[in-house]
């Protein structure tokens, strides 16, 4: 039995986080965060009717259910940007980003603390290959971030270690003898790769340099998934694209940020809803201007994106057409998401994805794969594992623990340290 204090495993996803420990037995327990789910979403609700603050799937309905309040989704897409330091309004308080942050592990300690039985002190913190694309200094900042919101919400003791390497930690405890596997971990925003020589007998080393080949990531997720399919399916049906007056296509802007999941807020400022509002005039068919309206005044921004990450992961699982229920707009409003439009509007992204995971293999220096191990929910995605697949041919393809596997080998992790 260890005398080590427990390590508990956090996995701060974009869209959905995880936790788990190695209890005092030595048997691996991932955390029932969200009632018996694994997988919480990263979501805050501050309601405004009740003055409460709800996380989680809770959190997810209060505001679907048309609760009056503020939701916050994609906290980790702010990570690193001059955003997570700026106020925000939420009910009658003014909080910072960081605040909101806090108080998501905060809840996710207590959470877990609860399952535990025991205070946790020691976090083992994810983190994506690349928080920010290009940019060593933010992305530095980010992982700064991180930390300091797990010890400002009461973690003395803090690690990190790679999302993929954690996701690899966790698959090999399946593996039976010596795998190069390409572990590719496709979560809401990011997509992580790492090749990685697994072999059970190594499993409870601490030092696995030498067995990381190469990792490679892209801030690419299925956030983004989201937005190109809503940019494509949904906003044309409030004006974007439309050639309005003078032939000119109408400004774009507010498109853009009521499809991005951590922008949608900014579409409903004061300043921002004027500017919409004075946009009639661009407008050639005034029908398209009073249902962006009305989409705006509603605020149903995060709920028109629901609607469509709802349809891609019904396309995708099914291949047949799903509806994208807008009738809370508009009477009938239901545009489809199809197995060929999304390959279409997404195949630029799915395209940049592949060619990172490839990318990974050719660091690695190995000529091939035993094995593509896939993890994260948008593994999931029918298309990007159709051209998985076809760009690396020889490969087999391994379907893992989408949502609970990085946490799990963020716990392996700590308790190896
Ligand atoms: N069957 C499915 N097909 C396609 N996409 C799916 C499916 N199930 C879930 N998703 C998508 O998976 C994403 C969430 O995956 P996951 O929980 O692994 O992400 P995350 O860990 O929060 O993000 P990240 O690791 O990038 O920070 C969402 O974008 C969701 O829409
Ligand atoms: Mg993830």
């Amino acid at each position: 039995m260890s005398t080590r204090p427990p390590v508990l495993g956090i996995d701060f996803g974009t869209s959905n986080s995880a936790a788990a420990l190695i209890d005092a037995q030595g048997a691996m327990q991932v955390v029932p965060l969200d009632g018996s789910r694994a997988e919480m979403p990263t979501a805050v609700f501050f309601n405004q009717e009740t003055h409460s603050v709800l996380y989680g799937s809770e959190a997810m309905q209060a505001y679907l259910s048309g609760t009056e309040g503020r939701l916050l989704r994609s906290l980790k897409s702010l990570l690193g940007s001059s955003l997570m330091d700026e106020y925000t309004a939420v009910g009658e308080r003014s909080l910072r980003y960081f605040d909101i942050v806090v108080l998501f592990f905060k809840e996710l300690k207590r959470r877990s603390e609860a399952h535990a039985g025991v205070p946790l002190t020691h976090a083992m913190l994810g983190r994506p290959v690349h928080f920010v694309d290009d940019n060593p200094e933010r992305d530095a900042l980010a992982q700064e971030t991180l930390g300091r919101a797990a010890m400002e919400a009461g973690f003395s003791h803090i690690g990190y270690q790679l999302e993929p390497i954690a996701a690899a930690l966790d698959y090999e405890q399946r593996v039976a003898k010596e795998t190069v596997a390409l572990v590719v971990d496709i979560g809401g925003g990011t997509s992580d790769f790492t090749v990685i020589r697994l072999n059970p007998a190594r499993s409870t080393q601490a030092e696995r340099k030498a067995d990381i080949l190469a990792t490679t990531g892209v801030h690419i997720g299925g956030t983004d998934f989201d937005r190109l399919l809503d940019l494509s399916t949904v906003m044309p049906l409030l004006g974007y694209r439309h050639i309005g007056t003078g032939n000119r296509p109408v400004p774009n802007g507010v498109f853009f940020d009521l499809s991005t999941w951590h922008l949608i807020h900014q579409a409903y400022t004061r300043k921002a809803m004027h500017f919409a509002k004075e946009l009639w005039t661009d407008f050639s068919d005034q029908a398209l201007h009073k249902r962006l309206m009305a989409a705006l005044e509603g605020q149903y921004g995060h709920r028109m994106l629901a609607e469509v990450e709802t349809a891609k992961i019904k396309c995708s699982i099914s291949g047949e057409d799903a509806a994208v229920h807008l009738e809370f707009l508009a009477a009938a409003l239901a545009p489809s998401v199809t197995a060929a439009g999304m390959e279409q509007t997404l195949q630029d992204a799915i395209a940049q994805v592949v060619r990172c995971a490839q990318d990974c293999v050719v660091r690695s220096g190995v000529a091939q794969v035993d094995v593509v191990y896939l993890t994260g929910g948008s593994s999931a995605l029918q298309p990007l594992v159709a051209a998985l697949q076809s760009a690396m041919p020889q490969a087999t393809l391994v379907s893992g623990n989408r949502f609970g596997g990085v946490a799990a080998g963020l716990a392996y992790a700590g308790s190896c340290a």
